[in-house]
């Protein structure tokens, strides 16, 4: 089944509680939620106290995305905060240190991730896969919304959608960065099933039907 995440970094940060429950009735099963530390990304953008506030205006699934350096600082904080699920990137630590922070995120009785920027290449999450409920992979540079669509990395997701049908593995995929009815599509078509969508959903005129047709319906 095909999940729509709008990216809540496009939304109007001053009517937060109104934008969630607005992407919510348009049909968006899932919140995508970047967290940025202008250290492992040139940006900074939202981190803990907002997450739970977040979490006290809606039950969408929060799907935490931490584009931040040594992620086992915050991931017990950002579970306790109220995210369903925590992704860390493969380039943020030592292997051995995140498989320390999925085992945190996995004791907290939370789902977790492994994200990958564009110039990673797929192999860097096989150290994870006996922990992850999730791979991420970024059709931009992480950092900023808005952005154009790296289509040359559909090679990589149909690589993990083979290896996950091949060994039978319950992981899904996912996608982020300048996904749009146009773009997501191709992402479905190469196996992804969770669509991150920021710009295309929260600057849509018409959200709903931004929803539907993202998710190709
Ligand atoms: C980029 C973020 C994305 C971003 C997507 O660093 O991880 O989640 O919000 O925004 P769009 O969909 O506008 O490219
Ligand atoms: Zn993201």
């Amino acid at each position: 089944m095909i999940r729509v995440a709008p990216s809540l970094l496009a939304a109007d940060f001053a009517r937060l509680s109104e934008e969630i429950e607005d992407v919510r009735s348009a049909g968006a099963e899932w919140l995508h939620y970047d967290v940025m530390d202008g250290h492992f990304v040139p940006n900074i953008s939202m981190g803990i106290p907002v997450l739970e506030s977040v979490r006290k205006t809606t039950d969408l699934f929060l799907d935490a995305h931490l584009m931040i350096t040594e992620p086992i600082r915050y991931v017990r904080q950002f579970c306790d905060a109220g995210a369903d699920l925590v992704n860390v990137h493969v380039e943020a630590d030592t292997e051995e240190k995140l498989r320390e922070a999925l085992g945190i995120v996995k004791q907290e009785g939370k789902l977790c991730g492994v994200t990958v920027k564009p110039k990673t290449p797929w192999e860097a999450v096989l150290p994870y896969l006996d922990q992850i409920d999730l791979v991420l992979v970024m059709t931009v540079e992480p950092g900023f919304g808005g952005q154009h669509f790296m289509a040359e990395q559909m090679d990589k997701v149909r690589a993990l959608r083979r290896l996950f049908d091949d060994r039978n593995l319950d992981i899904r995929l996912e996608v982020d960065g300048g996904v749009d009815r146009n773009t997501a599509p191709v992402c479905i078509e190469a196996g992804a099933d969770v669509l991150v969508a920021g710009s295309a959903v929260f600057r849509a005129s018409d959200r709903r039907e931004a929803v539907r047709l993202i998710r190709g319906q």
